[in-house]
Order: C-alpha cells, then structure tokens, then sequence
C-alpha cells in the first residue's frame, strides 16, 4: 500500500466527516492550516500530549493548538480554572478581577509591557499594533518582511512578497496594500532606506524569522532594528504570537534582550482559549485612552471594542497558564526534549542517507527533506549567520510527510514541522523518531525521497 492508500484506508470515519464538512465549508475546512489532502484527520478527544482520532488512533501530538498549548491538552488547573469560571459566568458584559490579574501576569513576565489591551487573537493584535503606531508617531507607512507571517488583515494579508511580486489574498485592495511595505528578511539597509523618508510609522516581524522561524533570522538583526527604528523614532513591533512565551518565559525579547516599542501575543497568552493582546510603551498605548476632551475622544483617540475581548473564561485560562510557566521549569523541560528531538531526527537523516534537515529554536522545529541543507551543529539551530536560508520542500513530498507521520501515529504541526509542548515527555519523543524514521522508508517506497 502507497502512503495516500494506507491514510485512505486508516480514516474511514474522518473521509465520511469530511463529506459532510464539504457541505458547510470552502474546501471543508475552518483553517487554511488544516486542509490536507485527500481529507484531514478529525479529533475526538485529546490529553495531555496526545489526541484521538474519530477512527480510534492515539496520535502524539506536535500541532498542540498551533502552538497554544504549551501545557498541553486539557492541563488539570487549566480546566478547573476555566470550568469554575464557566459556572461563575462566561461574559459579564462589565470588568473584572480576572483580567487585571491577566493582564499583571503579562506585565510581569514580558519586558516591554508596560500597559496591555486585549484582543480576541493574534491577527486583532497585530491590526492594533499598527494602527496605534499610525496614530502615534501621525506617518502611514508600514514596513514588514517577506513571509512574516502577522495574520490575515488587510494591510498584513495582501503584502507582496518580493520573489514572486505575489499578493497572498485575494480581496485586498491596492488602496489598503498602499502603505504596506515589505523587504527581505535581514536587509537592515532596505529598511534604513525607507525609514529615511520619514512617513514609517511601524516595522513590524516575527523576531525568530518568517514563519516562527521557517526562515531563521540572526538575532543581532533585532539589535540593529532596535537601534535604527529608534533613530528614526519609528514604533517597533515585535510579533511574538509564536515566540511570546514560548522560545522563553520573557519570549523573543526576554531571550535576545532587545526590547520592542509594542508586542503582539496570542496563543500562550490565552492559555488554550481565544485571546491576544497587545503589550508595550504606556505613551504608545495611551493613544487608546479616554481624555475627557471630546475632540481627542472621538476623533484622535485609537478605538477598541470587541465584545469578547478580556472575556472571563479566556482571562482565567491565561492567568493560569501564565502563573503555571513563569518559573522557566515547564521551558527547560520542553526545550530539553526538542533538542533531543532535532539531534536525533538528524542523526536518523544522516544515517539513512537522505538529503535534508531539521533544525528549530527552544520548543519548536521545522522539517527539510530531500533537498541538501546543512544540519546544525553544536545544537538545534540552523546557522542565520551564515547568509544561507533554509530551502524550501517540496510541496508533494511536504503534504506525504504530513499523512506518512500520521499513518505512524504522529501529527505535525502544518506539513513539516511541531511544536514540543511542556508536558510532552521522552516515551513521545520516541515515538516521534520511530514514526520519523518509518515514515521515510514509506517515503522512499512511495519514490517520493
Ligand atoms: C506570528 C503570528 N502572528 C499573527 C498570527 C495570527 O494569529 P491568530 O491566528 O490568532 O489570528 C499568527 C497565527 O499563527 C502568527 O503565527
């Protein structure tokens, strides 16, 4: 049996689901993420580190909430948290204890928030993000990079990117891509260009490199974005949806110490439930504020409503999460695996002779095959130093990795890549190698490696 056979015969629940879904959705999905084809995989239940499948198979699991679940599924004090709130109300339509205790958690584990305003996730983020720093610093223009990744409103969703001059939705105006700039990743002397011509009021990137961190970026590119976006008092944005934390307690900017003029969070932040915010400068922020003056309050002053923003249950999942992870033990833990993970799957690559690497920061990796790329020495990282980037798989081989590694009891986080969550444990990462390593003889089978 081919890969794609044997995926077909393993999932007769999930096909006849997907009939179903084709019904209610475009392509049958809710997330761009999860279509795989010829039907993706429908989840039951889910614990800890692992998920069941409707047709009864115990999947490790490496999507984990795509990146939220840094506990993992269904954490005991997470689930206690959320269910005591259920039954003490969803949605108070007023304030509450629960989000300021929220939102000193954030304050008191990530170095550039000052003040906070939640989101309902991470693509409301980052649209705030920019427009207090438009309304800020009074300049239109956004710079941003290729292939970061900062959700799908419009001036982030249509930006072009460079190689292909592609727009990456349909249904964006000009009109709205207009103030969107975007660059190469690293290219400190393109954005200097632009800053000089003093109408950027915000970059904006993911501070691990394009899609956290696909494409990896040299941390000293943030010390030098620091110091020139300072320079041009221009607003800098760090992305840390994924990395926020994640790569460490303090995110991107606790491990590099460059402290940006905002940060976007979702994810984490919301401990498994829907939720961002946005966290940094109070002068920033308080372009937000109510002054009392009605020509500032209703014409100057940034706007924010959103009816489930801070909601109960999201703020007593966060706060939990949050308390839980501050310690850096549940990071140490996560990161000791993934690093074993990323060594080891490189080790199997080498030994069997097949082109290609992983290679990943703290607790996530991504996956190259059959493509020649250096593998990481002296640790998991790829070398952004060296000017190379990562090449790219192919996208047939990407999406037969995706079903092989679930054939084998294992789903990735897109088609090559996973998130290694703080209750994972050795015995997972075991079964991880070995789904790793059955999963290329299948691919090689198949001719596809
Ligand atoms: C770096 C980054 N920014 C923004 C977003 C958008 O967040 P959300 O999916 O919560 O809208 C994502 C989502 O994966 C992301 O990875």
């Amino acid at each position: 049996m081919s890969i794609l056979e044997e995926y077909v015969a393993r999932h007769p629940r999930s096909a006849r689901l997907y009939e179903r879904a084709l019904q209610s959705f475009p392509s049958g999905v809710t997330h761009d993420v999860r279509y795989v084809t010829p039907f993706p995989v429908y989840v039951e239940h889910a614990r800890g580190s692992r998920k069941w499948d409707v047709d009864g198979h115990e999947l490790v699991d490496l999507v984990m909430g795509h990146g939220a679940l840094f506990l993992g599924h269904a954490h005991p004090e997470i689930t206690r948290a959320v269910t005591e709130q259920a039954a003490r109300g969803t949605h108070y339509g007023a304030c509450h204890e629960r989000e300021v205790e929220w939102a000193e958690w954030v304050r008191r584990l990530v170095p550039s928030a000052q003040v906070v305003r939640f989101t309902n996730s991470g693509t409301e983020a980052t649209l705030m993000a920019l427009r207090l720093a438009r309304s800020y610093t009074g300049r239109h223009k956004v710079i941003k990079f290729d292939y970061h990744f900062h959700g799908w409103h419009d001036a982030v969703a249509g930006a072009r990117y460079s190689d292909s001059d592609a727009l990456r939705s349909a249904g964006v105006t000009p009109g709205a891509l207009q103030d969107t700039i975007s660059v190469p990743q690293g290219d400190l002397q393109a954005v200097e260009r632009h800053l000089q011509s003093g109408q950027v009021a915000a970059v904006i990137l993911e501070p691990t490199g394009a899609s956290w961190g696909t494409l990896p970026l040299a941390p000293s590119f943030l010390h030098d974005l620091r110091e020139l976006t300072r320079r041009h008092d221009t607003v800098l944005v760090f992305d840390e949806v994924i990395t926020g934390f994640r790569v460490s307690v303090g995110g991107a900017q606790g491990r590099y110490g460059v402290v940006p003029d905002l940060t976007c969070l979702a994810k984490i932040v919301a401990g498994g439930l829907p939720g961002g915010c946005v966290a940094g400068r109070a002068d920033i922020m308080s372009m937000m504020a109510f002054r009392g003056d009605s020509a500032w309050d209703a014409r100057q002053r940034v706007f924010h409503p959103g009816t489930f923003n801070a909601n109960p249950l999201s703020a007593a999942a966060g706060s939990t999460m949050l308390s839980l992870i501050a310690d850096g033990t549940y990071h140490r833990h996560a990161d000791g695996l993934n690093e074993r993970l990323v060594r080891e799957m490189n080790a199997t690559l080498a030994r069997l002779e097949v082109p290609g690497c992983v290679y990943g920061l703290a607790s996530y990796f991504h996956i190259v095959l059959g493509e020649e790329c250096p593998r990481p020495q002296g640790g998991i990282e790829w070398p952004a130093d060296s000017g190379r980037q990562p090449p790219r798989m192919h996208p047939e081989l990407a999406m037969n990795l995706k079903r092989a590694m679930l054939n084998h009891g294992v789903d990735l986080m897109g088609l090559s890549g996973g998130f290694v969550s703080g209750v994972h444990t050795e015995a997972d990462v075991d079964a991880v190698l070995e789904a790793f390593e059955a999963s290329i003889h299948d691919l090689r089978r198949d001719g596809l490696l």
